[in-house]
């Protein structure tokens, strides 16, 4: 797939069906991840693949605890403070109260992390978020490429001590994303954005 075509129709997905994904699939994004840029090309990230059912249910079901309730609340502030949400906010919050309960279901959880390891003579933890998120985005159209779904979520935050715990992450290891990935059960693309001259500064802001 044309790689304009992968990176315009590589929407969040957030309904999954619960057939398993081929480890060579796995791989394969795995591999496009770590041809991503780095700092000095330190490479600084690891990559955490859960695909055991009985860890995914402990990590699902902890984070669903926190996020379920969560995106709730923020379907009431959406409808205060902001007014009623749109019907693309709405189906933002749908998909992603689904993705929060069923996460546990979706057959592989990638979580993107990294180490504070440049520059070598002083790391700066700033520069961890500088390899984790463009091999996220690598992860995304990769996937998307391969017809595989993914979200981007920040779950860590949801329940931070006990992925680490079940996961054995240890505490010098900053855990920057957390990848849902499966095959979608809902279709991709479009995605809904401004014009690209809404953000263009030609020649000066
Ligand atoms: C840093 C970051 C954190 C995100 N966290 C979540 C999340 O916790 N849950 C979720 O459903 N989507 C999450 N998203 C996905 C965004 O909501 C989504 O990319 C955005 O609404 C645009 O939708 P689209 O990618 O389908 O076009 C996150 C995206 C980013 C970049």
């Amino acid at each position: 797939m044309d790689v304009f075509e992968a990176m315009e129709t590589c929407r969040a997905i957030r309904y999954f069906k619960t057939e398993p994904v081929d480890q060579a699939l796995i791989d394969k994004v795995l591999y496009a991840a770590t041809r991503a840029p780095s700092p000095g090309n330190t490479q600084g990230w690891d990559f955490v693949v859960v695909t055991d059912p009985e860890l995914r249910t402990r990590l699902g079901k902890g984070i669903a605890a926190v996020m379920a309730p969560a995106v709730e609340q923020a379907a009431k502030s959406f409808g205060g403070a902001q007014g009623q949400p749109d019907a693309v906010q709405r189906r933002m919050l749908e998909g992603a109260l689904n993705l929060a309960q069923r996460l546990h279901e979706i057959p592989v959880h990638i979580l993107v992390c990294g180490k504070a390891i440049y520059p070598p003579d002083n790391p700066h933890e700033g520069f961890v978020w500088s390899a984790i998120y463009p091999a996220t985005q690598n992860i995304l159209v990769a996937a998307r490429s391969l017809g595989l779904g993914t979200c981007l979520t920040t779950y860590q935050m949801a329940a931070e001590p006990l992925i680490r715990e079940v996961l054995g992450i240890p505490d010098d290891v900053h855990i920057g994303a957390y990848l849902p990935m499966g095959w979608p059960d809902i279709g991709f693309g479009p995605l809904a954005r401004r014009p690209v001259d809404t953000f263009v500064h030609n020649n000066g802001w």
